[in-house]
């Protein structure tokens, strides 16, 4: 089988990682692509140079080479229709076309459609372009800290909290006049703010029927202690202790929240297959937990896919196919019994501006049982491995014993690979071990 991942990044390492260890895929002939890409990428894969977003250059491409299987890593090819048009190819995707996708893609129709369905998730408003003024009466209405977000992608960064109504009239202001996230904040949703703890649980599925990967944490402030600005994450472990997520917790989130929304988006017609991310905020309410959506992404989430797929036992690959060919009902999944952490390795400065082209050195002194995957590195001309992007590299450890173990050994590796300006937060996980 031929199999082409688009995407580039560390969550593409890991799903790439997952592809290649499978079973169905070592025992047969079955080769990797990936859209390049980084030195990770490179090393365990063809390296095929085309964008993930170019649409056309993919499909083309698939066609050409007999690619059998695409795997979408982000959003944005898919919210851009990649896995329509590749159907229409007669091309195996993994993951939701365009009208399934606006679930992640516009937050007013994931808002509204939640509302309809009855799926717990924040109190709002929407506003779209024209009626954006409406927005200035709502904002005497609500209480504050609220919560403004950008209808359309605006790679995490389309949320502003708002603590008084200054804040929020200069964020609606930033949305329709200065335009700080283009027409992706055109149009916008107000809702209350959530309190509790936050859960990202992936759901796998063909639409009908779902299979639940372990719950895993983000973390996605720059800073110690879920301080400064908001990043892609910089870390995440996986599972959650059952104080944080048990039985009674995980059916309520499967009656009240994941068969409702696929059941809904079937009955729209906008069929859900792939992943689901669901990004969740646990409310201690009345002595037990209720869940709510903070947001869906139709995709895995990163970092976290990097701390869950290394927990996957059974074969990840035909996993991945079980939810493009209606099998998931009948799909064994099973985990092992072990803790992850991953740690990001990102360049100083980022989220805002840094410096790349830093050689990284010590890769090949991580311990084997660790993952390092790479969200932002290539290969210079004299084969070392240098920095490309804001997150460089996620460091992945395993353990058997605990979560404190899985985040020492995870540390331990950490401070084996360098280069200028490295940065990481040194408290992931701080949540397990209080
Ligand atoms: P989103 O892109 O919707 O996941 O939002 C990014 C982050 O903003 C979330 O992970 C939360 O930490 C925070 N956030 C978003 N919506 C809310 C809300 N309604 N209440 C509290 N925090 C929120
Ligand atoms: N870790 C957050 C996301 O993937 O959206």
């Amino acid at each position: 089988m031929n199999i082409l991942i688009a995407g580039n990044g560390g969550r593409e390492h890991a799903l790439a990682t997952g592809i290649i260890n499978s079973e169905s895929f070592r025992s047969s002939n079955s080769r990797l692509y990936c859209t390049s890409g980084s030195a990770g990428l490179d090393l365990i894969s063809k390296p095929v140079n085309i964008k993930p977003s170019d649409i056309q250059g993919i499909t083309s491409f698939a066609e050409s080479e007999k690619i059998d299987f695409v795997v979408v890593g982000p959003e944005l090819p898919l919210s851009l229709g990649l896995a329509d048009v590749l159907r229409d190819a007669g091309i195996k995707v993994f993951g939701p076309g365009k009208l399934a996708a606006e679930i992640e893609s516009s937050k007013i129709f994931a808002k509204e459609l939640m509302n309809d369905a009855g799926i717990p998730t924040a109190k709002f408003r929407s506003f779209n372009s024209e009626k954006f003024k409406e927005a200035f009466e709502y904002i005497n209405e609500i209480k504050f800290p609220s919560v403004i977000k950008a209808d359309g992608l605006a790679a995490g960064k389309g949320v502003i909290i708002v603590n008084s109504k200054s804040e929020a009239e200069n964020a609606i202001n930033s949305f329709t006049k200065e335009k700080i996230f283009g027409e992706a904040g055109a149009g916008f949703v107000i809702e209350s703010y959530l309190q509790g703890y936050e859960v990202s649980l992936f759901a796998v599925t063909d639409g009908e029927n779902y299979l639940l990967l372990p719950p895993s944490q983000d973390h996605k402030r720059i800073g110690e202690g879920d301080t400064g600005k908001n990043t892609g994450g910089m870390g995440a472990y996986a599972p959650l202790l059952t104080e944080q997520i048990d039985g009674e917790l995980t059916k309520k989130i499967e009656n009240k929240i994941i068969k409702p929304v696929l059941r809904e988006m079937k009955n729209r017609d906008r069929k859900y297959t792939g992943c689901l991310y669901c990004g969740l905020m646990i409310a201690e309410e009345n002595g037990g937990k209720e869940p709510y959506v903070i947001e869906f992404n139709c995709r895995f989430g990163d970092p976290e896919t990097q701390a869950v797929l290394p927990l996957i036992k059974s074969d990840f690959l035909d996993l991945l196919l079980a939810s493009v060919e209606n099998r998931i009902e009948k799909y064994k999944l099973e985990f092992y019994d072990k803790y992850s952490c991953c740690v990001i390795l990102s360049s100083g400065g980022y989220p805002d501006g840094y410096e790349t082209g830093k050689t990284i050195t010590g890769l090949d002194n991580v311990s084997d049982d660790c993952f390092v995957f790479h969200s932002g590195t290539k290969f210079n001309e004299d084969k070392q491995v240098i920095t490309t992007g804001g997150r460089v590299l996620g460091v992945t450890a395993l353990s058997e014993i605990s979560h404190k173990d899985a985040i020492g050994k995870c540390y331990e590796n950490v401070k084996l690979i360098n280069f200028e300006n490295c940065y990481f937060r040194r408290d992931i996980g701080y949540r397990v071990l209080k």
